[in-house]
């Protein structure tokens, strides 16, 4: 059966096990998968600015062997002309064996995967879901932390509109005894509905607006960015732009085997005297992506 992946949620543990063995293998023994998807095609669609995501795919592709198409921007698509996303999936069916697709619009790489003939992997849907930012968390919270059970993870920043928070939430809930301390401004509180549904599975969550105090029970501490280009409004994106600012002081309190990691790109949120940390793993969490996403072609592909 062809599958995509729109939300981490569909993927059971093991196949999330199952991809972090086969990434892990990858990083080990590179040289076994570059020719594993030789003649398959990824197509890239992405209506909305990326970098790593991108050029993470695609490099993915080209490390196995495959070859790459697709656009960067919606206006050198037909998007431009008005063209639906079900008509751009069935046309883009037609030239490639599998696509990458973000898109402004929460939603839209559903509708293409429901329109397409070949497998549709979510890069970022609105402030929705980002799976496989997801992939590259977990890759590197097993490498750093060898576990995903008993972690006291805070995701902190942009809980609102960050995308990567969302997905990450949906995927460490499913292990044993995580405790999640969500730390952000008020008018940046994760959703309601994430809110409303770990409370029902009476999770244990903890809400501030203060880093440094939650910062001593942190396991991993997820930075993000706000996310401007999802406010209607740019004074309250100026006002909240700098709420949270990790420096090398702020650090401290922090326990000594603290994972720090950030989707990136980071705009002010770390500074950079933070890079020489050996806590800081957001560059290993970029290279991670990489292999994840490798891992997760295969699998859509079928590829033994
Ligand atoms: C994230 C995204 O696009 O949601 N970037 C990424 O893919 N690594 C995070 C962000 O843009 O803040």
């Amino acid at each position: 059966m062809m599958r995509s992946l729109i939300d981490i949620a569909e993927l059971s543990l093991e196949e999330i096990d199952s991809l972090l063995a086969t990434a892990n293998d990858i990083i080990d023994n590179p040289q076994k998968y570059s020719e594993k998807c030789k003649g398959k095609k990824l197509a890239t669609l992405f209506f909305e600015p990326s970098t790593r995501t991108r050029l993470s795919f695609e490099a993915a592709m080209y490390e196995l062997g495959g070859n790459v198409l697709g656009f960067s921007e919606a206006q050198s698509s037909s998007a431009a002309k008005g063209e639906s996303i079900a008509d751009t999936a069935k046309t883009v069916s037609c030239y490639a064996d599998i696509i990458a697709m973000r898109h402004p619009k929460e939603g839209a790489p559903l509708v293409a995967s429901m329109n397409a003939s070949i497998p549709v992997i979510n890069a970022g849907d609105g402030g929705h879901n980002h799976p496989t930012q997801t992939l590259a968390d977990l890759l590197t919270i097993k490498r750093e932390k060898g576990r995903f059970d008993n972690l006291t993870v805070g995701l902190c920043g942009d809980l609102k509109f960050g995308r990567t928070v969302h997905s990450l939430i949906n995927a460490l809930r499913r292990y044993n005894n995580v405790k999640f301390v969500l730390i952000s401004p008020n008018e940046l509180r994760v959703p309601e509905y994430i809110r409303e549904s770990l409370k029902k599975e009476n999770f244990e969550i903890v809400e501030t607006t203060d880093l440094e105090a939650a910062m001593p029970q942190l396991d991993i501490l997820y930075m993000t960015r706000v996310q401007r280009e999802r406010f209607f409004n740019e004074e309250e994106y100026l006002r909240l732009r700098d709420s949270y600012i990790l420096t090398p002081e702020k650090l401290t309190n922090a326990k000594s085997d603290l994972s720090i990691l950030h989707p990136l790109p980071r705009v002010n949120e770390i500074s950079v005297g933070v890079d020489q940390d050996p806590r800081a793993c957001y560059f290993k969490q970029v290279l991670n992506g990489k292999y994840m996403r490798m891992a997760l072609i295969l699998m859509l592909l079928g590829v033994e």
